[in-house]
């Protein structure tokens, strides 16, 4: 008797905070947004090939526009596949949604492959910290409660937990206690997995991984206390879920992308 093949994992792509700009000569810190987002687009297609779902966690736009937004999706159709989009603290969420729902980028929660996807708006307008309201959280505990027995991904923009950076501390999710003792109720949660620090963080708790990403164009400096960015190349995390609920996952740059970072600016 022949063994089933066994189910294959589902390839999913984060790429966070691309800070797109209208102006096609938009830059961050010297860094030309829409250039490092191509450069990351290139390096996934060459070196992973096309994902099976696109996971984009906020700050998609630097501007709030609709130009951005709309560059954006464009760009995501080389990969031809399902993709997913929240807002972050540059955003306009509800611009952000009106555009993502002409892209079917919208959906809040998603099924593919044996797992499910619950993408949370944890941005507050005009705050660069991060809250999630009470109607959030409802979908959450409700949505984990009507599908227990699908491994699940939580997804936000701010991050959940210190990752002992001070000037982060203050502008992360004020209200994460709220989110945790939602996320302990539903033992099927795996994964949650945000942007918004520019950095590569991989993190337990309570058997939950907790993943941050680089920025597909700037990067924060790692464990500093005030802002400070670092030279690194634009990156992107690739995730292989089985439907057993194991992970896989690693972050990769686009190494060969050029670019002056402006190393002695105060903010972004
Ligand atoms: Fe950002």
């Amino acid at each position: 008797m022949t063994k089933p093949p066994t189910a294959r994992a589902l390839r999913v792509l984060q790429l966070t905070d691309p800070h797109l700009m209208a102006d096609a000569e938009g830059a961050l810190l010297g860094v030309n947004t829409r250039a490092s987002l191509a450069a990351v687009i290139d390096e996934v297609l060459s070196h992973q090939g096309r994902p099976d779902l696109i996971l984009a966690t906020g700050d998609l736009a630097q501007d709030a526009s609709t130009e951005a937004y709309r560059y954006f999706g464009e760009q995501l159709k080389a990969f031809g596949c399902p993709t997913l989009w929240i807002a972050g603290n540059h955003d306009h969420a509800g611009l952000l949604r009106s555009i993502a729902s002409e892209f079917n980028a919208d959906t809040k929660h998603h099924i593919q492959g044996g797992w499910q996807f619950l993408m949370l708006d944890s941005s507050v307008p005009d705050k660069v910290f991060g809250e999630l309201a009470a109607q959030e959280l409802v979908f959450l505990d409700e949505t984990l409660a009507r599908n227990p027995d699908l491994p699940a991904m939580v997804c936000l923009h701010h991050h959940p937990v210190d990752i002992g950076s001070g000037w982060m501390e203050e502008i992360g999710l004020r209200n994460r206690e709220a989110l945790w003792q939602v996320i302990d109720r539903h033992p099927q949660v795996r994964v949650v997995l945000w942007g918004h620090v520019h950095q590569e963080v991989e993190r337990q708790r309570r058997g939950v991984q907790l993943l941050a990403t680089p920025s597909t164009c700037i990067q924060f400096a790692t464990g500093s206390a005030d802002f400070a960015v670092e030279p690194l190349a634009p990156g992107y995390r690739w995730l292989e879920l089985h439907p057993s609920g194991a992970i896989a996952t690693q972050v990769c740059r686009a190494g060969s992308f050029r670019f002056e970072l402006d190393e002695n600016s105060s903010g972004y």
